[in-house]
């Protein structure tokens, strides 16, 4: 498991919170336009997955009280979490693959609507993702798993120095590499087919021999393009399409995309799909419904795209039409821990991962904060390229004065809170209200992540074993928990 090398533990920044007076003159509470919508602040809780859908993705009561308590502390926006553009089963979390999703999904906005009294704009993230399964007892994919090719045979007969592998029966290859040591079987199989053993069978943009990896960039605009639909029909304000992390559309951005066909290697070629994907939407469902997209400044993985790749893709996105941009940093699975048998890889173990959701655990940069040189640098460039869109940077963000610093030294035009938001969904308003010293900070040490990993539903240490007994308080499958913060 990748550790950073001597860490220190960060305290929490020292804060003076501002009056009720300076909070309504800053930057942070002034009005954005996004596309043809007005934010009322700057002030964005982005997308957190909760693992509280049912397994068939629809939205349930748990999912309501989830979003109607960050709505009834009053951001300006909310991202609700990564849902499922396919109509294909991918456990509790939220999908939009089909019309029947539609009554539940208006049903959040409903209750968005009328926990922020109207003053909370609503946007959510559509994602694709590949298959990722989980990793195999070494048993089963070698009695099941793994094909044998002839240069499984030609490798072993060299490894052993035995010819009589090469015409060997099945059952007995299987059988040795079975109970064969890592060393011999570091020899015989390929690169991928150790990976499939070791973390988990997990497909690739680049896996253009699988028919359904190779139609990709013929069937992801029309995906997209009727979940956006579905979406504007539900109520929504606008979508946000997923390109970061660990997923399908960033995998088609990321420096190791080389498809040959004209979507992968060069910049202009990654960028395409995801262009192509943008206009399919747009022309489904207009210009008066924000189109916005998240990607990486840093993909933080060997290989991968870096802050001046970046820096093209946020500008091509901001001369296609994108209504905003808001940038993220790692959560790869190139560089995830191994997983556990029977467990599947976690896209925020690694050093990528990290960077995705820094902890207080940290090198001197510390967590607060450590994005935001990202999303300055592609606000810069987008800006200098003649678009005003706005920009969002995230991570490690959860006091004013950082917010309003980033604001007015003008590394973003929106300020995005995940963590500090789950730990009190009530911070926006109690900063406006000059109560700053009240909130609930966030720790920075990542509980509720780690129930993410688990596929756990998440909450937030601080608040999760508070009035447990309360009559209304629904519980975690376990009873243990609360769901949602306190009022
Ligand atoms: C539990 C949890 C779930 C998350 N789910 C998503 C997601 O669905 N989509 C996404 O783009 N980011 C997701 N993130 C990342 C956050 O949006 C955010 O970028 C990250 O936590 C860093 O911001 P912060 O320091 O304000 O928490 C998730 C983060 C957490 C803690
Ligand atoms: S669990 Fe920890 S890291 Fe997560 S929101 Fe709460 S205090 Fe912050």
């Amino acid at each position: 498991m990748w550790r950073m090398k001597d860490p220190i533990r960060h305290k929490l920044p020292e804060t003076r919170w501002p009056t009720a007076r300076e909070a309504e003159d800053s930057l942070l509470f002034s009005p954005i336009r996004i596309g043809e919508t007005l934010l009322e602040h700057r002030t964005w809780v982005p997308a957190m997955v909760p693992w509280r859908a049912t397994e068939e993705g629809f939205v349930t009561r748990n999912i309501l009280d989830w979003y109607g308590r960050f709505a009834a502390g009053r951001p300006a926006a909310i991202v609700v979490e990564a849902t499922g553009i396919r109509d294909i089963p991918s456990g509790p979390l939220l999908r939009i693959g089909h019309d029947r999703f539609i009554p539940g999904l208006k049903e959040l906005v409903e209750t968005v609507r009328r926990e922020s009294e109207g003053h909370t704009r609503l946007f959510i993230q559509i994602i694709d993702f590949l298959a990722v399964k989980r990793r195999p007892e070494k048993e089963k994919f070698f009695d099941r798993f793994l094909i044998i090719t002839e240069s499984h045979r030609r490798a072993l007969s060299e490894a052993t120095s035995d010819e009589r592998w090469l015409a060997a029966d099945e059952s007995s290859i299987r059988a040795f590499l079975n109970s064969a040591p890592d060393s011999m079987i570091d020899l015989v199989l390929n690169e991928r087919e150790i990976e499939s053993l070791r973390y988990g069978y997990r497909e690739r943009v680049t896996d253009v021999g699988l028919p359904h990896i190779q139609e990709l960039p013929s069937v992801l605009p029309d995906y997209f393009a009727n979940a956006a639909a579905r979406a504007r029909t539900a109520g929504f304000d606008g979508v946000e399409l997923h390109y970061a992390h660990a997923y399908t559309m960033a995998g088609f951005l990321s420096a190791r995309n080389d498809r040959s066909d004209g979507y992968g290697g060069a910049r202009e070629n990654r960028v395409r799909l995801p262009l192509e994907v943008y206009r399919a939407i747009r022309n489904k469902v207009g210009i008066d419904f924000v189109v916005g997209v998240r990607f990486l400044g840093d993909e933080v993985i060997s290989g991968g795209s870096r802050i001046d790749d970046a820096v093209f893709f946020g500008i091509e996105f901001a001369r296609t039409g994108f209504d905003y941009l808001s940038i993220s940093k790692g959560g790869k699975f190139e560089d995830a821990s191994q997983p556990k048998v029977g467990h599947a890889v976690y896209p925020y173990t690694g050093q990528s991962g990290y960077e995705c959701m820094p902890t207080v655990w940290s090198d001197e940069r510390g967590p607060f904060g450590r994005n935001v040189p990202l999303a300055a640098a592609i606000k810069h460039a987008v800006n200098l390229a003649g678009f005003s869109q706005p920009v969002i940077a995230s991570g490690g963000i959860a006091t004013f004065e950082q917010a309003e610093g980033i604001l007015r030294r003008e590394e973003a035009d929106i300020v995005a809170s995940a963590r500090q938001s789950l730990a009190d969904p009530d911070w926006f308003r109690r900063v406006l209200a000059g109560r700053g010293a009240e909130i609930r900070r966030c720790e920075f040490t990542n509980y509720c992540e780690g129930l993410d990993q688990m596929h756990k539903q998440v909450t937030c240490k601080l608040w999760d074993r508070l009035r447990l007994d309360e009559a209304s308080v629904s519980k975690s499958q376990d009873g243990r928990r609360r769901l949602v913060a306190p009022s």
